[in-house]
């Protein structure tokens, strides 16, 4: 492998890095465009970083995660900062608890860990909307990621709280923070304004003052470099293992023809949508292409280090043909597994920084414990329909035609749709979205007995029967915003009208739904009165809630909750989502329960929302090994 690392040592834009001045005493950072690297307190300085996401991770293993990444001889990480996991309501901000952005600078700094921090705006990272908050869309024609002024005002307001916040944890001002990215691979964004990128620059500078080294990153073409770097931006670029290096960073040489080498985005893994096979990169690839980065000097951030889990509503989704979600596990085949555990690929990469620096002595941090709790067997709490006073306290709002999640306020999870058949319909009668309107996928029941579903991109049509008068509830599932390309407006609900038969379906009562809210209150096992005695094992079909409980066996040890047989739905534990589930499609199959969720001495509580159909074994399966790769169906 050595042998192979030299052969790019000759290359005339290698890292000409050479011993620096003199330390001054005072803390800088900064780039030496005369030797082409980085600067750290007059010395030269390469980083070797992973990415790791604190909103995919819960507080309670930060420490353990970065202690890892650490003891593979890594001595950075990149960070995102997701705005609409801070922000909310327009105006109102979470820094507490998984929110705590100051506690995670510092648990990495007590680490020994400098940070390279991507505050976007937006952040890509197949996260809901690309991070960007979905009350942004309030304003229908807004212009994302451009100098629209309404855009431009949301962002400012944000980031006068963030950036102060940033300000002292930067390492001149004596934290961790080395770099600032600015925006997000801007040049693979249609708008291409050069506009909105000055004026990031202006907040950034103003708020970090002139000294810090702030960069872009792009995908690694001609046309993405040049709408997305900007003068007085350092410009990067990110590419994984079947990219040709030298071609790469010759053209990241066009763009900064001094500098040192950065590779922001090294691929060591993928990501999966549901229907996807389970996407690997092989550990021999990142270990070659790392080592021969690492050779010609570049500074290289493994994207992602650990990737973690899109818990509750948080998966982002792409639109490319068709509309496809992200899956709930964000494992990403990365070194560290979603669960936090050491990889055969994490000790091959330690093996190759081990050739290029002293790696911190001791031994790597095991892998947490797991635990399978077994099967655990639900009972049904009630259809959706049938709760509506509990999962929408309060009541539904009337609109002649149908309105939007963002319309409602409602930004994440499920609404209901009501209104009634305008006549009998003794024949199927095609019940159609005729401008693709759904987003993202429909449960439509009539009198309560489910009928079908209606899909965004793919099934605008399907039968109802049913008599005039009757009660048409259609559940809609919001599956996760766009997160990249010029399809980020990504509203939710029904965007336009249905049409059944020939007529267009009019006078909806539409219920927000607050599943959560319900569900963190402590219901629906801490309702008195009990559901009626169950109830020969019938299969029902439709939107339902079930729970259950497993007695607490004196562990809150990891476990991952397989769903055999169920179709599609969403899953909490103990009051906190843990993300949607498919193993009807795949290639998904368990969803990661952290320990720390399960009580050692309380009953743990499970609910679950059940869309399309449960088995009649109402079983459910925790397991002590996750299984991400088993595809059902590719549609
Ligand atoms: C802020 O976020 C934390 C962590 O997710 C959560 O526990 C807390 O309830 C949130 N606070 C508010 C006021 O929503
Ligand atoms: C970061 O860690 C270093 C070394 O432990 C410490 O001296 C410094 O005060 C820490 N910085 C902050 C902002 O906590
Ligand atoms: C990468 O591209 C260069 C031309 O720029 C070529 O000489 C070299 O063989 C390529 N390397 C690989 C591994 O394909
Ligand atoms: C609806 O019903 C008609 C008549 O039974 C049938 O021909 C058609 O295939 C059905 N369409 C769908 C989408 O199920
Ligand atoms: C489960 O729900 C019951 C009933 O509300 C409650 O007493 C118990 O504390 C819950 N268990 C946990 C671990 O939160
Ligand atoms: C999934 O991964 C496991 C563990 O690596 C492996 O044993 C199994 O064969 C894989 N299954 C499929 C369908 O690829």
């Amino acid at each position: 492998m050595a042998a192979g690392f030299l052969t790019f040592v000759a290359l005339n834009f290698a890292c000409l890095c050479v011993s620096g001045n003199l330390a001054s005493g005072k803390r800088s950072f900064s780039i030496d465009y005369k030797n082409n690297c980085f600067l750290k307190d007059d010395q030269p300085f390469q980083y070797i970083s992973g990415s790791i996401h604190y909103s995919r991770i819960p507080q309670y293993y930060w420490k353990d995660r970065l202690l890892k990444m650490y003891m593979t001889g890594l001595n950075a990480v990149q960070v995102y900062v997701p705005w609409n996991f801070h922000e909310g309501a327009q105006g109102v901000y979470n820094f507490t608890g998984d929110r705590d952005l100051e506690h995670f600078l510092n648990l990495a700094n007590q680490t020994g860990l400098l940070v390279i921090l991507r505050p976007g705006p937006y952040i890509c990272a197949e996260w809901e909307m690309g991070g960007l908050p979905a009350w942004l869309l309030q304003k229908p024609n807004i212009i994302l990621r451009s100098a629209d002024t309404d855009y431009l005002q949301a962002v400012s307001n944000w980031f006068a709280v963030l950036l102060p916040k940033i300000k002292p944890w930067l390492y001149i001002n004596g934290g961790n923070i080395i770099s600032v990215q600015v925006e997000n691979e801007y040049g693979s964004y249609y708008a291409c304004d050069y506009n909105y990128m000055r004026h990031l620059q202006t907040l950034f500078r103003f708020f970090l003052g002139e000294d810090t080294v702030l960069f872009t990153t792009d995908g690694n073409t001609d046309k993405e470099m040049t709408c997305g770097t900007l003068e007085g931006l350092y410009a990067t670029v990110d590419f994984g293992t079947d990219t040709n290096i030298s071609e790469a960073f010759k053209r990241q040489r066009r763009f900064e023809p001094r500098g040192p080498l950065v590779n922001s985005e090294f691929y060591t893994g993928w990501l999966d949508h549901w229907g996807d096979q389970h996407a690997r990169v092989t550990t021999e690839k990142v270990s070659k292409v790392l080592g021969e980065m690492l050779t010609m000097g570049a500074n290289v951030n493994m994207y992602m280090f650990e990737g973690g889990t899109n818990f509750g509503y948080w998966n982002g989704a792409d639109h490319d043909r068709r509309f496809r979600s992200v899956v709930t596990s964000y494992d990403y085949d990365a070194p560290l597994s979603e669960a936090g555990d050491p990889t055969e690929k994490l000790l091959a990469i330690r093996d190759v920084i081990k050739q290029f620096r002293d790696i911190p002595a001791g031994p790597m941090p095991p892998a947490t414990p797991k635990f399978a709790y077994g099967f655990v067997t639900l009972k049904k709490v009630g259809s959706v329909s049938a709760l509506l006073s509990t999962l929408s306290p309060m009541g539904p709002v009337q609109s002649h035609y149908p309105l939007t999640f963002e319309e409602m306020k409602q930004y994440y999870g499920y609404m209901l749709y009501r209104t009634t058949l305008p006549r009998d319909l003794s024949e199927p009668t095609p019940l159609i979205s005729p401008l693709n309107g759904v987003h993202d996928r429909a449960y439509v029941s009539v009198n309560g007995v489910y009928q079908g579903l209606l899909q965004r991109d793919t099934a605008l049509v399907m039968n109802v029967t049913g008599h005039q008068g009757d009660t048409v509830d259609i559940l809609v599932e919001n599956m996760g915003r766009v997160n990249f390309g010029s399809k980020i407006n990504d509203y939710k609900g029904l965007l336009s009208n249905l049409i059944l038969g020939k007529d267009v379906l009019t006078d909806w009562k539409i219920y927000s739904l607050d599943i959560d809210g319900a569900i963190t209150g402590g219901w629906p096992h801490s309702a008195r009165k009990q559901s009626n005695p169950p109830m020969k094992k019938e299969l029902s079909f439709g939107p339902n809630l079930y729970m259950g409980t497993f007695p607490p066996n004196g562990l809150s040890w990891d476990t991952f909750l397989k769903l055999n047989e169920w179709t599609k739905g969403q899953v909490w534990i103990n009051g906190m989502n843990l993300g949607r589930y498919w193993p009807a499609r795949g290639p998904q199959q368990t969803l990661y329960v952290p320990g720390p969720l399960l009580s050692s001495n309380q009953p743990n509580n499970i609910t679950v929302l059940e869309l399309e159909g449960a088995p009649a074994h109402l079983r459910v399966l925790f397991m002590d090994r996750p299984q991400l790769n088993a595809t059902t169906d590719k549609s």
